[in-house]
């Protein structure tokens, strides 16, 4: 009995044996070193470059009349399909705002999807359009934008997931999780620091390290930890006087010792400033032949290996890097770029993102919401009669129906500045629809007279102010363009029930604030964003949304590294004194009040909390959670999201409060929950420089739970031992 149970025994041990060894031979590790092994030196060097805009017949670009933003020829020798890499964090973006092309669903603004303050549908955006770009053919997408908004007057802010390094790495890190769900690898970027846009090719961003690591880096560890990205793309602007494609500290020591990163370094296009330099930092793929002075990870490259100036074993390791990532998103398939599309499905998932990305920054009276039975509308500004703003640059989507309207830049804009794009989905119809026996009228508030005498002559006035920004450059003010400040004083002037309705790329001055009711930020609120906007307005969605940006009162607010941000061309370098202070950190150091906190955002109906429970004292290290009960005590159903702010001891007394958790909670008339918040414990480690580590420091942990940063509805204490 005993041998034959000692004879199954081997033989399952040898089938187990033999199992594992398959799985081992199928690890994406094992499939690309298998491969690599296999490959020629010109089919490593092949696959360390991607071309831009490539028109190679013999392999036609997925969907038909686009451009990849970067392409590898495929390899049948080895089953290798070509790789077809495209933007954006925003939507497949096809290149199409350089030539005309496909269209694909126009996702709303990284802003607005932060604003949501919601993991699952962060992951839901990057599902949609993961599954758009496998279906058009793409293996790559470039989203994943995570660099924070030191200063509003960035051009991308818009694209980005605002200025707290945990609330951007969470959401971003779901959304590359999304995409990567889809079998499309993401990449996370711009690596790093990259927080302005004029003179970002060439300009220094300068900060020291360990606010850096609490800041910039922590978005990024955040996010790669979460999302696992296939790939970094690292930034044009140096960091520290070293240009980030060749800063052997960020791709090196960083990413690769203290993260354990093992996806691929990819450049961001026009990125790369030497071949051995940037070899040896650690970047592993050239992106966008035609954009750097010459292709340094074509012939040079390869003339180093042969001349053993590059080892074979460097070169081995970053095609390895990439093949591997490719496998474990099993993003490597040969794609026909025909599957055909749920657009209508798409549709909905941008609407519904554009709804929850809605914040109601003022509702005085009551005014809102609307009801239907509202005699007369006037509708006022920002082509509200054809679309909804969207940003420039990239990430731009050609928003399935094609745009609504486009506007060549204003005269007197910068060379090579991208069209104003309104996507095709028109508040007023919206509107329209949501009051039907309401008789509804447009002005284009080009004529402020004009608009205020139809103002005047109506029940509820609704003016849509806009302010277009863009990759590649910086705004010059955060006042909304096009004199619309005076349009918006004369309407509020005209009817007292005005609301406005900004259409922004991020956070705006409003000198008019104390004379209008109602304010709702919409961003760029994409493909759907006209019907998002009046379904909050009218109360068919709640206004849910929180600010992942703090709006300032004046610039005189915002930090050094902000001042002057048009008029950076020419200078060398960008100083962030502010360090880790940033956005509502900074308001908390400095003592200014910003016009709209952090965080802060209203409903419908209002909240009451209690019951603020923590451990007094709890072991370093160990999970900490807070208990909170909030009650819906107002009319209507609606969302509050409770945020736990957490100010660390700090014996000069000037350690900046940090958000540490947050909780979506939605309750009806009456409800009251009680929420468990667990705070991040990245959020409560320093950077210890001299021990290259991270530290929770041992002490008195005061602890806010509210409404915003601003917002301290229950405080206690915690001491961590
Ligand atoms: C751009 C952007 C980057 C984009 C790339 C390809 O300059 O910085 O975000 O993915 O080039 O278009």
């Amino acid at each position: 009995m005993i041998r034959r149970l000692a004879i199954c025994f081997a033989v399952a041990l040898a089938a187990w044996a033999n199992a594992a060894r398959a799985e081992q031979d199928s690890s994406p590790d094992a499939r690309a070193d298998r491969l690599v092994r296999a490959m020629t030196l010109d089919e490593k060097i092949q696959y360390v470059h991607t071309k831009v805009g490539h028109r190679d017949p013999a392999n036609p670009p997925p969907s038909g009349p686009n451009d990849d933003v970067g392409y590898i020829a495929p390899i049948p020798r080895l089953g290798l399909p070509a790789l077809h890499i495209d933007d954006g964090s925003l939507g497949v973006a096809n290149a199409w705002n350089a030539r005309g092309g496909d269209e694909a669903t126009a996702l709303p603004s990284g802003l607005s999807l932060a604003s949501s303050w919601d993991p699952a549908l962060a992951f839901d955006a990057g599902a949609m359009a993961g599954d758009e770009a496998r279906r058009k053919g793409f293996n790559v997408l470039l989203a994943g934008s995570v660099n924070l908004v030191r200063d509003p007057h960035d051009g991308r802010t818009y694209e980005y997931a605002g200025e707290d390094p945990l609330l951007a790495g969470i959401m971003v890190g779901e959304n590359i999780r999304g995409i990567q769900s889809q079998r499309v690898v993401s990449t996370v970027k711009h690596f790093a620091l990259n927080d302005w846009e004029t003179g970002r090719w060439s300009l220094s961003g300068d900060i020291d390290e360990v606010a850096l690591r609490e800041s910039d880096l922590l978005a990024f560890q955040i996010a790669i930890e979460r999302g696992e990205p296939g790939a970094v793309m690292c930034a044009y602007n140096k960091v520290n006087g070293v240009y980030s494609c060749e800063n052997r500290f960020l791709l090196d020591r960083v990413l690769r010792h203290d993260w354990g990163y093992r996806g691929w370094v990819m450049s961001d296009w026009g990125a790369v400033h030497g071949m051995l330099s940037s070899v040896k930092a650690g970047l592993d793929q050239e992106s966008g032949d035609g954009y750097d002075n010459e292709i340094y990870y074509g012939r040079p490259l390869e003339e180093a290996v042969k001349r053993g100036k590059v080892p074979m074993a460097q070169l081995d390791r970053m095609v390895r890097r990439i093949l591997r990532s490719l496998f474990a998103v099993n993003a490597l398939d040969d794609r026909s770029g025909t599957e055909p599309i749920d657009y209508a499905a798409h549709a909905a998932t941008a609407e519904r993102i554009a709804e929850q990305g809605i914040v109601l920054l003022k509702n005085d009276g009551e005014l809102l919401p609307l009801g239907s039975d509202a005699a007369s509308i006037a509708v006022i500004g920002s082509h509200a009669d054809v679309g909804v703003l969207s940003g420039g640059g990239s990430s731009q989507v050609r928003p399935v129906g094609g745009p609504a309207l486009i506007v060549p830049p204003a005269d007197g804009s910068p060379k090579g500045a991208p069209q104003m794009v309104w996507e095709p989905s028109a508040p007023l119809a919206a509107i329209q629809r949501l009051a039907p026996r309401a008789h509804v009228e447009f002005a284009d508030g080009y004529d402020a007279a004009k608009a205020a005498d139809l103002a005047a002559r109506s029940t509820i006035a609704i003016v849509f102010a806009h302010q277009w920004v863009s990759e590649g450059w910086d705004v010059p003010n955060l006042s909304l363009p096009d004199d619309q400040d005076r349009l918006i004083a004369a309407v509020a002037k005209a009817n007292k029930h005005t609301i406005v309705v900004l259409e922004t790329g991020g956070p705006v001055l409003m000198p008019w604030i104390d004379r209008v009711p109602a304010v709702v930020e919409a961003w760029f609120p994409g493909q759907r964003g006209g019907e998002a906007i009046a379904r909050v307005l009218f109360g068919a969605a709640e206004p849910s949304g929180r600010l992942p940006v703090s709006f300032p009162r004046s610039e005189a607010q915002l930090p050094p590294s902000a001042q002057g941000a048009a008029f950076r061309e020419g200078r060398a370098r960008v100083v962030f004194s502010e360090g880790a202070a940033v956005g509502y950190r900074w308001y908390d150091k400095t003592g200014e009040t910003p016009l709209f906190p952090f965080g802060w955002g209203l409903t419908y109906t209002s909240f009451a909390y209690s019951g603020l429970e923590i451990p007094r004292s709890a072991p370093r290290d160990a999970p900490l959670t807070a208990h909170v009960t909030l009650r819906n005590t107002g009319e209507r159903m609606g969302t509050e999201i409770v945020q736990l702010y957490v100010t660390p001891p700090d014996p000069a007394g000037k350690a900046p409060r940090r958000l540490a958790a947050w909780s979506k909670v939605t309750l009806a008339p009456g409800e009251a929950k009680t929420v468990a918040l667990t705070l991040d414990p990245h959020v409560l480690k320093n950077w210890d420089a001299h021990a290259q580590a991270w530290r929770t420091p041992a002490g008195e942990y005061r602890i806010h739970v509210g409404g915003s940063a601003e917002d301290d509805r229950l405080s206690a204490e915690a001491t961590l031992r």
